[in-house]
């Protein structure tokens, strides 16, 4: 298949690229480089630098690559940012993602799988969440993504469009090439890894959360399991298969979840020393607990996490870390 993927060159683009190319696909990605590194790009991948809301750019790319899919995993994607300027989360998120939609009509492409998000559930009243679980994002970035499926469904409706929205809950961990770096760093993981490499102490987000032991509990899912089930998407998507003659939602998480504190300790194993930490204030919008659902994906994509245990994860982004110090050397 030829399969373009939007945001190619960020954290979960790349490991999913790795993987599409190791299964036989012929990948091109699309990338305006404002988050994404271009020595991300494995040799032999051609990388188109423009964004997915220039629909000139976007279809002229597909037209040289003969694209058949595509791969949306391009996105603002900071919470808080979105919450202060909402303005640029909805020209990227919806604006620009409508523009990756027409460039797609113009050029006939009719299947695509989207990097949606947990926030668009917003604060649950049940856990794990569920598919039908009602949507009620807090934030723009989870309204923005909540538009685009959407507006995804629609097309789909009036012009055949298929698609499958994977919302993803916490993603962690590292491939062999790629590993996760961002300018500015938010995420946990990373951030106790940097704080056990030197770097500034980890920040605790509160320690009073109505939890076993008062800190924030996720649903943490490794990225080569989350590029895996990309594939299992993608595949669904084909023109005769029924399981997306309507679009397709579904959670990815491991339906278990840690707390912050048990992040601390695992990092701590890995590294095979304390972490120095601080306990903050709680950081505005976080959700006590979020843990997903994930049957859905298990049952009608076939899709199954092989490496649910936080240790590894963990393992695998410090090894990563350790073979890249400075990251994509950009
Ligand atoms: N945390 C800290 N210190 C840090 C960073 C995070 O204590 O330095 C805590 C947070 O407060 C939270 C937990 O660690 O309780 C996880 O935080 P992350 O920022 O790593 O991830 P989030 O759960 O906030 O965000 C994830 C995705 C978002 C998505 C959101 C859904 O990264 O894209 O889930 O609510 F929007």
């Amino acid at each position: 298949m030829r399969v373009m993927v939007t945001g190619g060159a960020g954290y979960v683009g790349s490991v999913s690229v790795e993987r599409l190319v190791a299964a036989g696909h012929d990948v091109l990605v699309l990338d305006d480089l404002s988050t994404g590194h271009g020595g991300s790009v494995p040799a032999g991948v051609r990388l188109v630098r423009a964004s997915f809301g220039d629909p000139d750019d976007v279809a002229r790319a597909m037209a040289e690559h003969g694209t058949e899919a595509v791969l949306h995993c391009a996105a603002k994607s900071l919470v808080g940012e979105s919450v202060t300027n909402p303005a640029k989360y909805y020209r990227a998120n919806v604006v620009g993602g409508v523009m990756l939609l027409e460039a797609m009509r113009r050029r006939g492409v009719r299947r695509l799988v989207f990097s949606s998000t947990a926030a668009v559930y917003g604060t649950p009243e049940m856990t794990p969440i569920t598919e039908d679980a009602p949507l009620r994002p807090i934030n723009p970035y989870g309204e923005t993504k909540r538009a685009f499926e959407a507006a995804l469904a629609w097309y789909g409706a009036a012009y055949g469009l298929r698609s499958v929205c994977l919302r993803y809950f916490n993603v962690a961990g590292a491939s062999e090439m790629h590993g996760e770096v961002h300018a500015p760093e938010t995420h946990l993981i990373p951030n106790v890894l940097l704080a056990a490499a030197g770097g500034p102490a980890l920040n605790l987000f509160g320690d009073d959360y109505p939890t076993p032991d008062g800190t924030c509990i996720r649903d943490y899912i490794h990225v080569e399991d989350l590029a895996d089930a990309h594939l299992l998407a993608l595949e669904a998507t084909a023109l005769d298969d029924a399981r997306t003659d309507s679009q397709l939602i579904c959670n990815l998480g491991n339906g278990g979840g840690f707390s912050v504190r048990e992040v601390l300790e695992a990092a701590e194993r890995v590294v095979g020393r304390e972490i120095p930490h601080s306990i903050g204030p709680r950081r505005v919008g976080d959700p006590p607990v979020l843990v997903a659902s994930a049957g859905r994906a298990g049952t009608v994509l076939g899709w199954q996490p092989t490496r649910p245990g936080i240790e590894e994860m963990i393992g695998s982004a410090w090894a990563w870390r350790g073979r890249h110090p400075a990251g994509y050397g950009e």
